[in-house]
């Protein structure tokens, strides 16, 4: 059933007059450049940009440090000031995302959230149910994110607030096990309540379903896929609300509070609202509403610790010096089989180990026998020393990895991917693209533009090929960091 799923959603993306999205992107793309034009203009830029920029600020690593002075610094646009003569420099922050320190998040800016919420004219009476997501965590963040985006377009005033479903251990590509779990198993709560309330109050979050008020009054919409409402023009959802209040009035289903109406998303509604259609203030800082649990990022600062040491750096508090190549090598049993093979994704990989100078990677792979095929070839061929979070840490730290999930335990990868000197992985994976994408934050933080394929300063993706249609699952237009 799952397969079956997976292929209509394929066929759903074949569907896609892509062409003619082409032109919507073009058009997307002159938007934007205004909107950042105006941007310069507007507002003091120094004012505005949390995350720190590869450009100015020291702290950040824009190359590896053991690297040859030709790397990829010298070819790296962000680097050059506009043509426009107004140079960017924002503040050195202790709080901004970067390579250097043990913090996963940098600072939470809330003002691009605020303001969409106060330009969306509100409905009483609707909520957004965004539950049956599942999977590994670049799905699950999309489907939420995607949902909530969704929720704030149609003036939903209330959300409950979304779980996840946990994935089969038996078999990875089971992961609808109906064992739902609280937002908690991937996500800091705390952050997502506070990011919601102070910047979004328009929106109620209802702990459950049966929190919403109406009782047997609610008018339950489940199943519900946006672009049934009719051609919302491939990934774009221009016209969703105008769409969605006149198929509810159409069928006498207008919301009130006499009368209230919730939508349950169908599963697998992801990648398809184009981040940049909110400009790059809101598409950079929209995904921080949801960062992963503490408890999780604690281990992931034990893997970093341990890292250091296996690099041949002692320690510190509150510095990270730890030179290593990330990798994601994606071949466990649910790839899918037109994805990179384990030889296209290894020689990659090893080639960006080579040409950076790396000495040191870490590995991220579920797969136990093709991690530890890629770290014989990788010594053999090179001599690069390959370890991964269960080879680094030990005792209780130990422990308290193994003791979560399979999902879980990805989190720990996912966090200290974030982290490498450069990161590469598989480009069909929206795991590893996600990093990708929150890594790209640091060439312009807040001001930011799209991610381009195959990398940036800080990343490399390998896999990209013929068969390659509209994007794989629009994931480059779709993804928020
Ligand atoms: C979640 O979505 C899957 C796939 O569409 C579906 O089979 C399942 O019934 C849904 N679960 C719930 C609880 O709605
Ligand atoms: C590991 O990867 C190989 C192919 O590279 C595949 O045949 C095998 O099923 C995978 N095993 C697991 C446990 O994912």
């Amino acid at each position: 059933m799952v397969q079956q799923d997976f292929s209509e959603m394929i066929n759903g993306v074949w569907r896609i007059k892509w062409w003619k999205f082409r032109y919507v992107l073009v058009a997307a793309l002159l938007v934007n450049v205004f909107l950042i034009n105006h941007f310069f203009f507007e507002q003091s830029l120094s004012d505005l940009n949390p995350f720190g920029s590869a450009s100015t600020d020291e702290n950040v690593v824009s190359s590896p440090p053991d690297s040859s002075p030709s790397s990829s610094s010298k070819d790296t646009p962000s680097k050059e000031p506009p043509s426009n003569g107004i140079v960017v420099a924002p503040p050195k922050s202790s709080s901004s995302f970067n390579l250097n320190d043990y913090d996963f998040n940098g600072e939470y800016v809330g003002w691009p959230l605020e303001r969409v919420c106060k330009e969306t004219k509100w409905t009483d009476g609707l909520a957004y149910v965004c539950d049956n997501n599942s999977g590994g965590i670049g799905n699950i963040r999309n489907f939420i994110l995607t949902c909530i985006r969704y929720a704030i377009d149609a003036g939903a005033t209330g959300i409950v607030m979304p779980r996840i479903q946990r994935r089969s251990e038996e078999d990875l590509a089971n992961i609808f096990t109906t064992g739902f779990q609280p937002f908690s198993y991937f996500f800091d709560e705390a952050h997502f309540r506070k990011a919601m309330g102070d910047n979004c109050p328009q929106i109620t979050i209802f702990d459950k379903y049966e929190a919403i008020p109406g009782g047997s009054r609610i008018r339950k919409i489940e199943d519900f896929y946006p672009k049934d409402l009719g051609d919302l023009d491939g990934c774009d959802g221009r016209g969703f609300r105008g769409k969605f209040d006149k198929w509810l009035s159409t069928t006498n289903r207008t919301p009130s509070d006499a009368a209230p109406v919730t939508i349950r998303f169908k599963w697998a509604t992801f990648f398809e609202w184009p981040i940049y259609r909110d400009g790059p203030e809101f598409a950079a800082t929209f995904g921080d509403i949801l960062r992963i649990n503490p408890d999780i990022e604690k281990i992931a600062a034990g893997v970093l610790r341990e890292m250091s040491k296996f690099t041949g750096n002692e320690p510190q508090a509150n510095k990270l010096n730890t030179p290593y190549l990330g990798v994601h090598l994606r071949t466990e049993s649910d790839a899918l089989g037109f994805w990179p093979d384990f030889n296209v994704q290894s020689e990659g990989y090893l080639k960006e180990a080579e040409g950076r100078q790396l000495k040191h990677a870490y590995l991220a792979c579920g797969n136990a026998t093709d991690g530890h095929r890629f770290a014989e070839k990788a010594k053999e061929k090179m001599g690069l020393q390959v370890t991964s979070k269960l080879d680094l840490l030990q005792g209780d730290e130990l422990k308290t990895l193994t003791d979560l999930s399979w999902d879980q335990q990805a989190l720990v990868d996912f966090l200290v991917l974030t982290k490498s000197t450069h990161f590469t992985g598989c480009s069909f994976s929206s795991f590893t693209m996600n990093i990708a994408f929150k890594r790209h934050l640091m060439t312009g933080g807040i001001n930011s533009r799209p991610w381009k394929s195959p990398g940036d300063d800080f990343t490399t993706l390998v896999g990209r090929f013929d068969s390659w249609y509209g994007d794989w699952m629009f994931m480059y237009e779709c993804m928020w960091p």
